[in-house]
């Protein structure tokens, strides 16, 4: 067993096959208590029977499996209604353990589900997407979204337990494993060259017949989530830290706003790094090259690194003051000195951009 790694009282292992130990894991860490599981229809076709298996003998009570359309439409308070009107419907009660069986959107929504069930039941995660595994199921924010906004509702809730079975990425369709990927890069710009290097070095076996091996599968994962669970801990010291993750995510969600969220968050993250990056050298902060380097990688990746056809620079710039981190006019961004290396540690990683800046960098993609 690999793993070891600990983030707020969450103990997250990662193994190949580890989806099989949920139930001696569930006993481990929330002992006597009756399991929930929550997946979207589509993985519960999938990993549902082996789940419900895994935890059947572990479970104080029948243990049972809800379910809800997959898609982040349904990422919405509507259906945190629904599957908290079914736990009240089966009698669970102070003793329910949900489990979290999917990608970032169950994780959100099961997570927010469990932290407001009761006011507060014990939550495990058990992510099924290379994003959820190495992003979303870290980190302990849960939550839906409103007509007005994604995340708009939500809560603070950690985990009892996140466990990564790096195996269950066999089944998941390429374009998600790919959207995944653009945050294994980011982890590898913002935390660790090697690791960045790694990551070029391996894209053919990652993606490889679209899928990885089980040894680079692990080895990814275990990787990213080291270097984001780092991150989080070290801004729980206030060092302003936590920022560093959001690179590529300014201009990424940019345009994805831009596109009505027409583009994959990954693709977005991709051509936002580049452009970020840019920025960076523009500004002297970064050295140059450092932009063409992860524009290789991200399209050795299959992920894009220009602009969609028919999106303007100029709106992309107006909907980066629409981000939360905008501070004084300005919008503010955690930008890269070399790979591995964020710039600004003794200024809260945090750079004021002017409009100019960033519309010159978008345009130079
Ligand atoms: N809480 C956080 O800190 C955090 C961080 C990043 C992202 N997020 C959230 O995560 C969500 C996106 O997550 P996502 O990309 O995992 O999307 P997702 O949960 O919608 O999963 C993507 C698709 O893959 C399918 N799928 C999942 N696992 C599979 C598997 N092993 N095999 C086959 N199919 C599988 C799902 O059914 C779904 O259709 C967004 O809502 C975002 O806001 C949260
Ligand atoms: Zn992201």
């Amino acid at each position: 067993m690999k793993g070891g790694l600990s983030l707020h009282g969450a103990a997250i292992e990662i193994a190949s096959g580890a989806l099989d130990s949920l139930g001696q894991r569930i006993a481990e860490r929330v002992p006597e208590h009756r399991v929930a599981l929550i997946a979207d229809q589509h993985v519960a076709a999938i990993y549902g029977e082996q789940a419900l298996a895994a935890v059947r003998a572990v479970s104080a009570g029948e243990p049972l499996l809800l379910t809800f359309p997959a898609g982040e439409r349904h990422k919405t308070r509507h259906t945190w209604g629904a599957l908290t009107d079914q736990l009240v419907a089966a009698r669970y009660g102070r003793d329910s353990a949900i489990v979290a069986l999917g990608g970032g959107v169950t994780g959100d929504l099961a997570g927010f589900v469990a932290a407001t069930f009761l006011r507060g039941v014990p939550l495990v995660q058990v992510p099924t997407t290379l994003l959820s595994m190495i992003d979303a199921a870290i980190g302990g924010k849960t939550g839906v979204d409103t007509a007005a906004g994604k995340n708009l509702v939500g809560a603070f809730h950690h985990p009892a337990l996140v466990l990564v079975d790096p195996r269950v990425l066999a089944t998941l369709p390429p374009n998600e494993l790919r959207s995944g990927l653009a945050e294994a890069i980011k982890h590898g710009v913002i935390a660790d060259a090697a690791y960045f290097g790694w990551i070029a070095a391996n894209l053919r076996q990652i993606l490889h017949g679209d899928r990885p091996d089980d040894a680079t599968a692990l080895q990814l994962v275990q990787r990213s989530i080291e270097i984001k669970v780092k991150v989080v801990r070290q801004d729980e010291r206030e060092s302003g830290l936590r920022k560093v993750l959001n690179f590529g995510h300014t201009v990424g969600h940019a345009i994805e706003q831009v596109t009505g969220y027409g583009i994959a968050h990954g693709d977005a993250v991709a051509i936002g790094m580049v452009a970020e990056a840019i920025l960076a050298e523009r500004l002297r902060l970064a050295e140059r090259g450092l932009a063409d380097s992860i524009a290789t990688v991200c399209d050795a990746a299959g992920l894009p690194v220009r602009l969609p056809e028919g999106v303007s620079p100029t709106e992309v710039v107006s909907a980066t003051r629409t981000d939360k981190k905008s501070r004084g006019g300005r919008v503010e961004y955690a930008l890269p000195r070399a790979l591995g290396e964020m710039a600004g540690a003794d200024n809260g990683y945090g750079f004021a951009a002017t409009d100019a800046d960033v519309l010159r960098s978008i345009e130079h993609l």
